[in-house]
Order: structure tokens, then sequence, then C-alpha cells
């Protein structure tokens, strides 16, 4: 898409599949759809999803809805999943957990402190985390024996997002009328998804919950506001955005920092300067991590997981000077603007400087990792305290280093996945 966007400029029509697109890589007309965002913004359909629901009669998302039973959920969530007094005290939980992840680590490094399958481990350690935070339920994912449903959990997510790509640009349709391989396995990915969130959200349930906040399906079923076939629908999409993208934009995070010596010495000190080695990163001392979140950004920026998001015209809308029909599909590529020098000089390097000091140069349009206006990603308070907890406590106990400076390609399977193993090893300080 960025090489297509050098080709046909900032805006351009493309076919996808069975429906008409418009790409988009220019901040001010990514602006544009704030200003003209409708009560009820839409994405794209994602249909096999849909399909998944009506065929198993399970509740949607946030992911999936739309319209008025999209705002009803999002409202019941929002504030609890957004507001940092219900998410910071996840603090504690995050900790935990890295407590034992590093120990785990020493374990699984072999002499050269490389880590096979790097990948799979980061998503044990983030369905770990998302778990705690959301059920208070711990899996041990990071000891020698753990629980089989996690490990098939993480294996049935990414095997519905590979059987996805195939489902949509082909009819959706037809491969349920002919119930193919392709439909098969997205189906049983999704019952493995659903068994697992049913029973942690039961198992949680059960359990005397009066008065309790201390986890987030607990703060988010304590106005009664969801029935718990709603809740079921909301936290296997909570479950999945936890245990994807966290872990992999520590892997593209680990990756820069490896290839950047200077940038991870200068990041350890500031880390040493504000909490002390005996103590825990708490949510509070991220206040004067500045360019620990600077790192994070960077990383983001040059290596987004997710590369684009897209919005349904509500109505015919004018961007950019093209009069674009209400309906088509306009596809908000990130990437294309995170990679453009106009936006961002020397935009192929990894600079976190550059958040500290040209932020107010810095179009804020040009970068939106989690996405923008209403439908803006509900997890992205949690996924940032997590990713600057868990970098604290890796920069603190690991020397970061590069085993080859060769190109890592990405491959984008809905997120953007390094496409060999990541050439890292760690080695403790
Ligand atoms: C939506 C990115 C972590 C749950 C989104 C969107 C993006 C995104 C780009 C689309 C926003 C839009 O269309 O404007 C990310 C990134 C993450 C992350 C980069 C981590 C680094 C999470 C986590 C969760 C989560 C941890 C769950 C706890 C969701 C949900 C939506 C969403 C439910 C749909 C929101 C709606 O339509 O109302 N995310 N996300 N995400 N994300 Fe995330």
């Amino acid at each position: 898409m960025f090489k297509y966007h050098q080709k046909f400029g900032k805006i351009f029509k493309m076919n996808l599949g069975f429906f008409k697109s418009v790409q988009i890589g220019d901040p001010t007309m990514l602006e544009t759809f704030l200003r003209t965002e409708s009560i009820y913004p839409k994405r794209m359909d994602i249909k096999p999803w849909k399909m998944y629901r009506d065929y198993r009669e399970e509740a949607c998302g946030l992911l999936i809805l739309d319209g008025q039973e999209w705002f009803q959920m999002r409202r019941a969530t929002q504030n609890k999943l957004m507001k940092p007094k219900e998410i910071f005290p996840m603090d504690l939980r995050i900790n935990e957990v890295m407590a034992d992840f590093i120990p785990y680590i020493d374990n699984i490094c072999d002499e050269n402190g490389c880590i096979a399958d790097l990948y799979s481990e980061l998503n044990k350690l983030s369905y770990e985390t998302i778990c705690y935070v959301l059920y208070n339920e711990r899996y041990g994912l990071l000891q020698q024996t753990c629980k089989e449903e996690a490990l098939l959990f993480i294996k049935s997510v990414k095997e519905m997002m590979y059987y996805l790509g195939p489902l949509i640009v082909s009819s959706a349709e037809l491969h349920k009328k002919f119930n193919t391989k392709q439909w098969q396995n997205h189906t049983k990915a999704w019952d493995n998804i659903f068994l697992t969130v049913k029973r942690c959200i039961d198992k949680s349930l059960a359990q005397n919950s009066v008065g309790k906040r201390d986890h987030l399906l607990h703060v988010i079923n304590s106005d009664n506001l969801l029935t718990r076939k709603q809740l079921y629908g909301i936290f296997a999409e909570l479950q999945i955005g936890g245990v994807e993208t966290t872990a992999n934009s520590l892997m593209w995070i680990m990756l820069h920092l490896s290839r950047n010596k200077d940038v991870q010495q200068k990041l350890l000190e500031e880390i040493q300067s504000t909490c002390p080695s005996y103590q825990a990163p708490t949510a509070s001392m991220l206040q004067s991590l500045p360019y620990l979140k600077s790192c994070i950004k960077e990383s983001m920026r040059l290596t987004p997981t997710v590369p684009f998001t897209s919005r349904t015209l509500e109505e015919d809308t004018n961007i950019g000077g093209y009069l674009i029909p209400q309906g088509t599909i306009a596809m908000i590529n990130f990437h294309a603007m995170t990679w453009n020098d106009e936006f961002f000089p020397h935009a192929q390097e990894y600079k976190p400087e550059r958040w500290m000091k040209d932020k107010h140069t810095i179009n804020p349009f040009a970068h939106t990792p989690f996405g923008i206006g209403k439908r803006m990603c509900i997890g992205r308070r949690l996924a940032e305290l997590q990713l600057q907890l868990t970098l604290c406590w890796l920069v603190k106990n690991f020397h970061i280093n590069a085993i080859d400076e060769e190109p890592v390609k990405a491959i984008v399977s809905g997120l953007m996945i390094p496409a060999r193993e990541l050439p890292v090893s760690l080695k403790r300080r």
C-alpha cells in the first residue's frame, strides 16, 4: 500500500475482491473523517465473523457491531476500559506476571540468549496478563505445566486469523454453503475461542462479585447493563485483542532497540533514574518516563501492529477535493502516512527523539496507531500500560542484542507480523 500511495498519490480508488474502496494516506483527509463522523461510525464489515455469530447464535462484540447496538455496548464499556482510574490499578497484576516472566526468560533462552519462537512466548505472556486483568485468573503459562486450554486459545486465534483472509476476499456465503475446509476451520477456531471465554466468564461471575472492582469483568458488569451473552461476545474480542496485538508490538520494539544501542542505553538510564532497582515500576512512575513512551510510539510509527483501519461512508463526502459516494469503503493506511518523509523527516529511521523534540510540529493525524474518533481502540489504555511496564522490566533486566542487521520484512495477516524469526537475543545485565 505504501508503494501504491507513492505511485498513485495520497488518495486513489481500488477494487478489493468484491468491494470498491478508496485508499487514503493523508492526515488532512483523515481529519475530514473525524469532522464528518456520525454518532455511529462504521468500519468495513467482517462478514465471516458475523456469519459465525449467526450460525452459532452468539453475540457480536465491539469490533463487528454497528449502529445503535454498537453504541449501547460501547457506552457500557467505554468509561471502564478507557478511564485511567480503572486501568492504572491493573499495574499490580501486570507486574506480578512480569515478575514471573523474567526468570521464565532465563529458562527458555539457549546458551546464546536466543528464544525459539519468541512470538509464541510473548503470546503466552500477553494471554497470562490479559486473563489476570480481565478475570483475576492465572493460567500458569509461564511455568513448565501450563493449561492446555490457554495454549489452544492462542493457537485458535492464529488459525481464525489465518482462515479469515480467504473468506473475506472470496464469497464467505459460498464457503459456508459448500462447507469448505476454510469455513470448517474458521468455525472450529471460533468454537474453541468461545468455549474458553465462556468458561472464564462463568467461573469468575460464579464467585461472589458484590462490591468487587478488582478485575475488569466485575468493573464492566457492575451496573448490569449487559446480558451474559453480550459479555461473551465482547470479552471474546477483548481477549483476542489482548493476546495478539501487544505481543506483536513488543516484538517490533525489541527489534528496534536491539539495532539502536544508543537508544537502549538512554532508555535504561531514564528507567534507572525513575524506578529504584528494588521496586517494580508503577503506573504513576510511568508519568516520568517520556523517553520510554517515545521509544514505543516510534516503533509503532515505523512498524505499526495494525497497519490500517476502515470506514464505510454514510453519505457522499468530499475528501481531498473528490466527491466520494455514500457506501464506499475508505481504507485508512497508517503506514502510508508514517513512512512518508513529508510528515516524518527521515521516516525510515528509528528516532524516538522526534517525539521529544518535534512533537509540536508533528501532525497528530499522521500517527494514529490505535485509530481515531468514536471507534478508536477501546483497549488502548490497557495496551499502553502493558507495553510500558513490560518494556521497563525487560530493559532493566536484559541487554537486547541484534543477531544480524539484515532487513526484517513484514507479512500482513490482519496484523503486521515479522516474516522471519526475530533476530534478537537477550543477555542478563
Ligand atoms: C479497535 C489497534 C490493543 C480491543 C482497534 C483499532 C485499531 C486498534 C487500529 C481500530 C480503530 C478505528 O477503527 O479507529 C490496537 C493496537 C493495540 C491494540 C495497535 C496494541 C498495541 C487492543 C487490546 C484490546 C483491543 C489490548 C482489548 C483489551 C479493541 C476493540 C476494538 C479495537 C474491542 C474495536 C473498538 C470499536 O469499534 O468500538 N484497535 N489495538 N485492542 N481494539 Fe485495539
